[in-house]
């Protein structure tokens, strides 16, 4: 009950947050992620696209089709995992997040972190890991440090470490 109303009341920060004026001059939802409140497996990517920012949901995009084809691949159920980003605001023509950018949402993901309590957390991509790969909330947890699934999807190289990840 606790962790439903933690939940709900971080949402509400993150939809309402004005932290980074261009983001929000830009968005149109902000993607807080998706997935049950007891995951067990919480997966970080960068920043949400244009169609997440559309629909208000991560990874919906060619990225998350992608990923999709990978969770089919190996049979890992989608509904069963929490998915979100470093970023919750759709950086303007899907560029990389900056620095200031993925330090002003940190507290948001350390707190989904800590009220969602995952016992693997999977950092896809560099935005992923600067903003909390370091960050103690990942102190007794299992992380898998791997590709972001945009750069997977490009390269070969970068296709098999997320594969094998
Ligand atoms: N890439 C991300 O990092 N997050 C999304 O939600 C979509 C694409």
């Amino acid at each position: 009950m606790l962790r439903i109303i933690e939940c709900w009341k971080l949402n509400g920060k993150i939809k309402r947050c004005q932290k980074c004026p261009v983001l929000v001059k830009n968005r149109t939802h902000t993607v807080q992620g998706e997935g049950p409140r007891r995951a067990k497996v919480m997966l970080i990517g960068q920043a949400p696209g244009a169609e997440e920012d559309a629909k208000g949901k991560p990874f919906v995009g060619r990225s998350g089709k992608f990923l999709d084809s990978i969770f089919e691949l190996y049979g890992i159920n989608r509904k069963r995992l929490f998915i979100t980003s470093a970023l919750k605001c759709y950086p303007p023509a899907n560029r990389a997040p900056n620095y200031q950018e993925i330090k002003n949402c940190r507290n948001y993901l350390i707190k989904q972190i800590k009220v969602i309590d995952p016992k693997i957390v999977v950092l896809m991509g560099e935005s992923a890991f600067e903003s909390v790969g370091k960050n103690e909330v990942l102190k007794n947890r299992t992380v898998i440090k791997t590709v972001h699934p945009a750069s997977a999807m490009r390269f070969p190289s970068t296709r098999k470490k997320i594969m094998k990840d």
